[in-house]
């Protein structure tokens, strides 16, 4: 026995070796299962991974659609994805089939930034999720609450067209970033919500420093929401996770301590003044639960109210005054219907419904600038089909909204911005799911009452007051970062008030 292993070379060990790869291979190939989607080929082991680095994967899925139609699967590393290309696909799956299709699939920066499944959006389906999504709509995003909640909203939009009638000098126009101004006054609007107040400055213990309002923004929505696109390479090769990196580890680790840190001061602020206060907040709802929620989860809902609250509707809002701006007919056409139903009052919320083309210039808006353009991956937990095709499983299923929402097949000329399109009888007035932007079925977005509300006053209120002007040089300036499709570059406007007609 010994003198065999002895006589076998190292030459025999490695051509033993690369046949038994080979029979790997193949068999890999001979073990797909039968009547599985068309797979785009890819490197042994890492699959498709290097073909994806980018950050702008929505555009590589859409170019594999043209070779390999509107359903494929690719490999990265360990798993397998399912990706959908169209509509009618990603109502089967996010409706038809969502007894199989419900948990999500989180990246490791996603796993740490979110405390390990604890948030609404983030959560496996199950008891938990129900009960959590159960308190945000009774407390926060659901109708009644949102009713409570209105006097917010109308300081909020009063704040932001104060501040940038402040800038106005004269009768001449006057170049404005809306961006800034919106962007703190949601964010004010997001902690009056969450924990009750709003908060100029604040001593975290765990940082040892008094933060301002400024940096609150910065750690506990900007950093996350950058954090959460670093998507590891090491993700997709759950054997290889105990390689450590530590650059990538340590930079995300520190964002989820930051916002932690931060998150709980506010808490500890608030909860001393609890007893003394009329209106109840997010926050003292989930304590007057008693639920057998850990504090983890308790700090980890209380965040995710308020990155929530600051960031897609902020990307939505800028990009239709963006495009206002840029086309003049259409603003034109919205500030008539305006005057017609405001006549010389201030615009406000019970106006949305009676205004069909600023609902129209909002989902118009959600189609084509989506800030969600890839919903975050649901798991397939069972076997399941998609498309006639079988799909086992462990799969991830990605939802490229992107592509739903630029199909030619449901959209005339989708690469055109034209809110007239939802104008038709086909589509009702208050329908928030004109398109995909906000996922679909069970898990569908929890917040776009909230976004439509704010949103849509918003645009309405900013068009009522001023002429906006897109700055020359403004119009191609449409490169998105981020993985909630932010504007690269803050719009750059001119507004005049109305008042003044020349
Ligand atoms: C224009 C603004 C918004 C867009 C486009 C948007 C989009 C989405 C999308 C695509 C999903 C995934 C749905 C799915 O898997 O089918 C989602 C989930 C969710 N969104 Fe939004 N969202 C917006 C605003 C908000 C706001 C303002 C809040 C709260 C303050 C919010 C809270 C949530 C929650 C809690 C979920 C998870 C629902 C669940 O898993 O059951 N969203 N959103
Ligand atoms: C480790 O993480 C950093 C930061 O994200 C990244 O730039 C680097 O490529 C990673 N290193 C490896 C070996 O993956
Ligand atoms: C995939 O989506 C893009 C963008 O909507 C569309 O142009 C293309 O026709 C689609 N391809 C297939 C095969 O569905």
């Amino acid at each position: 026995m010994e003198a065999m292993i002895q006589n076998i070379s190292v030459g025999d060990l490695a051509t033993a070796a690369v046949v038994l790869v080979g029979v790997a291979i193949i068999g890999m190939f001979l073990l797909k299962q039968p009547n599985s989607p068309p797979a785009v080929p890819g490197w042994p082991l890492i699959g498709n991974l290097l073909q994806l680095r980018e950050k702008k994967p929505f555009l590589t899925f859409v170019k594999w659609a043209e070779d390999y139609g509107p359903i494929y699967s690719i490999r990265c590393g360990a798993s397998s994805m399912i990706v959908l290309n169209s509509t009618e696909l990603a109502k089967e799956a996010l409706v038809t089939k969502f007894s199989s299709i419900s948990t999500r699939k989180l990246s490791n920066a996603l796993t740490t930034l979110t405390c390990n499944k604890a948030l609404v959006a983030m959560s496996d389906y199950g008891e938990y999720h129900k009960t959590v999504k159960r308190y945000v709509l009774s407390s926060l995003l659901g109708s009644n609450a949102q009713k409570r909640n209105r006097h917010h909203r109308d300081s909020m939009i009063e704040n932001v067209v104060t501040n940038l009638a402040s800038k106005i000098k004269d009768a001449d126009f006057c170049l404005v970033e809306l961006r800034e101004p919106f962007q703190s006054e949601l964010f004010r609007l997001a902690l009056k919500q969450s924990i009750g107040k709003d908060v100029e400055s604040i001593y975290v213990e765990e940082l040892c420093m008094t933060i301002t309002k400024k940096e609150m923004l910065q750690i506990l929505v900007i950093d996350p929401m950058m954090g959460a696109i670093e998507v590891d390479w090491r993700d997709f090769f759950p054997y290889l996770r105990w390689v450590p990196n530590n650059s990538m580890e340590i930079k995300i680790h520190q964002m989820a301590t930051r916002k932690r840190a931060v998150t709980k001061a506010l808490i500890n602020e608030q909860s001393q003044h609890i007893a003394r206060r009329e209106e109840i907040s997010y926050m003292d709802y989930l304590l007057s639960k008693e639920t057998t929620l850990t504090e983890e989860q308790f700090i980890a809902l209380v965040w995710e109210s308020i990155i929530e609250t600051s960031d897609t509707t902020l990307v939505t809002t800028e990009w239709a005054m963006y495009e206002l701006s840029k086309n003049l007919k259409c603003q034109d056409r919205l500030y008539q219907e305006i005057q017609k139903v405001c006549g010389s009052k201030k615009f406000s919320e019970e106006n949305i419904q009676h205004l069909p083309y600023l609902s129209a210039v909002f989902h118009e808006t959600l189609r084509f600038h989506s800030p969600v353009s890839i919903i975050p991956p649901r798991h397939a937990h069972e076997d399941t089909q998609l498309g006639g095709y079988n799909i086992p499983a462990g799969s991830d299923i990605i939802i490229n909204l992107y592509a739903c929402n630029m199909h030619k097949k449901d959209w005339e000329e989708p690469e055109s911005w034209k809110p007239e399109r939802f104008l038709s009888d086909k589509y009702e007035l208050m329908d928030m799911h004109k398109t995909m932007a906000f996922g679909g079925g069970k898990r569908a977005c929890a917040g776009s009452l909230q976004a439509m509300l704010i949103s849509c006053t918003a645009i309405g209120r900013l068009i009522q007051e001023f002429h906006w002007k897109l700055k020359d040089g403004e119009e191609d300036n449409i490169d998105t970062v981020q993985l909630t499709t932010h504007k690269r570059f803050p719009m750059q406007a001119y507004i005049r008030a109305r008042g003044i007609e020349i």
